[in-house]
């Protein structure tokens, strides 16, 4: 009986302690608005009238004065609460100089406000909205989604979602939604410690033209008038609100348009028109004029359908519907009635030189054409045998054998004869920096697999300096297989040398005891730029083709020295302060970069970490390519675990196109993501990325999950 006793006693005071007692405050009159209740009872009105208005505090003084507040304790602490609650004598009520604070248990910030929602393109609404008045503490990122509410298509809509990284966000384009379609716009703002309620506006998307509708039939002609079949039309953007029937003097090309509206017989005779509205009437009424009299003297829908005389015998018919609400107008043409009679007239003398003169051009440009493809494929299969031919022989004449990079978990053949000169072979290669040419710092930036990384400074002889990345090594204490790996990796850079969009070796640094291997470092990284354009940094996504052309070039350079780069990804990309980029990471830079889970970059071929070569970097590309127009998103970001990746790939899952790019992208994107590497496109074909044209990104709707990227 004790025991439940205390048991309870220890729940009431839990119970107590978990309704937030933050202490008891001194309180400044200045500091404090208006209260918010004047007659709180008791506390847990208060902190319940203050959560309503998404306040994290709630403060109360003097036995009843209830106040929402977002800080508090400025003044520090007191201990002179002492005024009993008005209605609730076993608590204390601040005083008339201190207030007793209790947390709400609001977490997020309060809703957006005075949300704007304007209408874009047909299938786009931008959307503002100001930030919310009570952030308790810094907004992160808005969550923008629209959902289908009325709409004029007879599909599923899925809800449309966005996420806008920063607090200063205010406004964003959400596309890829229906038109004609009523949609319920939710905003959420996120801080550190979650979301606000959401805010809601709802918009319509502009209405799109209907589908085509079909030409009408001819069913027979008379002396002034022709009888046409008439198709019911269709449309997923909009109503349907009219149908036009129009009558065009054959030969003649009328314009057509969503504004262009056919005047009457009289008004178009007036000015000339070689066409005019005969007839319009209401979808309701469509079945009655199904089959189709033009010219049969009535008016119909305020149009006179006019007898057909004069030039307008042998017109041409077409149906013109149309979609319309308020001031917005959409029309859809049929084509024109094919007109049997004027054709056979024309028939006869058609046949001219001209048309045979076209004949024999395509006809010899067939020829030239399949010849070609023919010669294409012949040079290209010669050319593989050549090249195969000759691999061999080229590796004999290198310094080490076969020269594709080596894995850090790769195997290393024993039968690679450990050169003792070797390392002397390659000194001579590069710089030899002097020690005090080097200043290193002494943070640690990495443990690699030989010594630590360090970044630091190198001064030449002409008075410049540069940042540089050193990789420190303890050579006396590296033995056997290690000591051949690092010289490998080592080789690796020396060989590949130098090149624009490549952050290559600076030099080596040689004492009694330590090797220093120096190598370019960028000062920026393009994972961390993409992420800062996330939070409001500059970013200039018109050079996202180019950036991405550039390290393709870097990748084929490599490849002219058989070397693969095995950790493409936006964290092996650097860039220099003129965003061009420099590809980090081959050979021994690879321990200079940061410890990233490479799964989700990694070919469907190269899971099982054994093999490593061209087409799987080509595939790293696509990712690579993927990562930076979803602005620094994690790929597969929905999967957590490395295996599910890996199963989701086996499956023939892709990631997914986003937004903002287009479909000519999107399909060399996958196209990197075949199954077969054979398939996927070639280096020299990636450098021509930037002959596609990107649109500008306004979306940001792929999420960063760091934990899921780094080890
Ligand atoms: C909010 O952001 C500002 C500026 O970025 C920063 O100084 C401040 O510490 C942040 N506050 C919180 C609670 O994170
Ligand atoms: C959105 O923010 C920008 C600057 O961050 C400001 O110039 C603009 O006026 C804001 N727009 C609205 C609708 O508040
Ligand atoms: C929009 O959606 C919210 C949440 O489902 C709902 O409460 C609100 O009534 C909707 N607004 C309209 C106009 O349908
Ligand atoms: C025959 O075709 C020509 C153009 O190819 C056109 O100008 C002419 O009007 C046509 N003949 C008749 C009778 O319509």
């Amino acid at each position: 009986m004790t025991a439940i006793a205390f048991l309870l006693f220890i729940h009431v005071v839990y119970y107590a302690c978990a309704q937030e007692y933050k202490g008891c405050f001194r309180s400044s009159a200045l500091e404090l608005p208006t209260p918010t209740l004047a007659y709180a009872s008791v506390p847990a009105e208060c902190t319940k009238k203050c959560r309503s208005h998404y306040y994290m505090f709630a403060a109360l003084m003097n036995g009843e004065l209830c106040y929402c507040i977002s800080r508090f304790g400025q003044e520090g602490l007191s201990n002179s609460c002492t005024v009993f609650c008005a209605k609730d004598p076993n608590n204390y009520c601040g005083s008339y100089e201190a207030m007793s604070v209790y947390a709400t248990g609001q977490q997020g910030p309060s809703p957006p406000r005075r949300i704007q929602v304007t209408q874009d393109d047909i299938n786009a609404l931008v959307i503002t909205w100001q930030p919310p008045d009570i952030p308790n503490g810094n907004v992160t990122f808005y969550t923008v989604r629209a959902v289908a509410i009325k709409t004029h298509t007879s599909n599923i809509l899925p809800p449309v979602e966005s996420q806008i990284q920063g607090g200063a966000s205010n406004s964003t384009i959400l596309r890829g939604l229906q038109p004609g379609t009523k949609y319920n716009i939710s905003i959420i703002a996120s801080n550190t410690q979650g979301p606000s309620d959401p805010a809601y506006a709802v918009e319509w998307t502009l209405i799109g033209p209907p589908d085509k509708p079909f030409t009408p039939k001819i069913l027979e002609r008379g002396e002034s008038t022709v009888t046409v079949m008439l198709t019911e039309s269709h449309s997923e953007y909009g109503p349907i609100s009219a149908y036009e029937v129009v009558v065009v003097q054959t030969g003649t090309i009328p314009p057509v348009g969503p504004k262009v509206e056919y005047l009457n017989y009289d008004r178009a005779s007036k000015e000339g028109l070689n066409y005019y509205t005969t007839a319009q009437f209401d979808p309701s009424d469509f079945h009655r004029y199904k089959r189709f009299v033009v010219g049969d003297g009535n008016m119909i829908g305020g149009y006179y359908n006019i007898p057909l005389k004069n030039h307008f015998v042998s017109a041409q018919v077409g149906l013109v519907v149309i979609s319309r609400i308020g001031t917005e107008v959409q029309r859809s043409y049929s084509d024109l009635t094919n007109n049997m009679f004027n054709r056979e007239l024309n028939a006869t003398t058609q046949t001219d030189s001209t048309a045979l003169a076209l004949c024999i051009v395509i006809t010899i440009l067939s020829i030239l054409l399949g010849a070609s493809i023919f010669l294409y494929f012949v040079l290209r299969r010669r050319h593989e045998r050549f090249s195969m031919r000759k691999l061999p022989e080229q590796q004999e004449l290198t310094l080490q054998g076969p020269m594709h990079e080596v894995d850090n978990m790769g195997y290393i053949p024993e039968d690679i004869p450990e050169r003792v000169n070797h390392y002397q072979e390659l000194k001579k290669k590069v710089w030899s920096i002097p020690r005090n040419a080097l200043s290193i710092d002494s943070f640690i930036v990495r443990r690699g697999r030989f010594g630590t990384v360090h970044t630091g400074t190198v001064s030449r002889d002409d008075g410049s300096s540069s940042t540089v990345m050193i990789h420190t090594i303890a050579d006396g204490a590296l033995k056997g297989s290690d000591k051949r790996h690092m010289l490998r990796e080592l080789d690796v850079c020396i060989r590949a040398g130098s090149m624009k969009y490549l952050a290559g070796l600076v030099g080596t640094c040689e004492t009694s005891d330590t090797l220093y291997v120096v190598l370019e470092s960028p000062p920026h990284i393009l994972k961390n730029r993409l992420l800062g354009a996330r939070s409001g940094g500059a970013f200039p996504t018109d050079r996202i083709l180019s950036i991405s052309t550039s390290i393709a070039a870097a990748l084929q350079y490599l490849a002219d020295y058989k070397i693969v780069h095995t950790r493409l990804c936006a964290r092996s990309v650097g860039l220099m302060n003129d965003w061009t980029p420099k590809l980090i990471g081959h050979g021994i830079g690879k321990y200079s970069l940061e410890d990233v889970k490479y799964t989700r970059w990694t070919a469907i071929e190269c899971f099982d970490r054994q093999k490593k070569h061209q087409p799987g970097a080509i595939w790293s590309f696509g990712v690579l390519l993927w990562e930076i127009l979803s602005m620094g998103g994690t790929p597969y970001s929905n999967l957590t675990l490395d295996s599910e990746v890996e199963e989701a790939v086996m499956q023939g899952i892709r990631l997914p196109q986003l937004l903002d790019v287009p479909d000519p992208i999107y399909e060399v994107m996958s196209s990197c993501w075949r199954n077969d590497p054979e398939e996927r496109p070639t280096l020299d074909e990636l450098i021509r990325l930037d002959t596609l044209t990107m649109c500008p990104i306004t979306a940001i709707t792929e999420p960063y999950i760091p934990e899921l990227e780094l080890n």
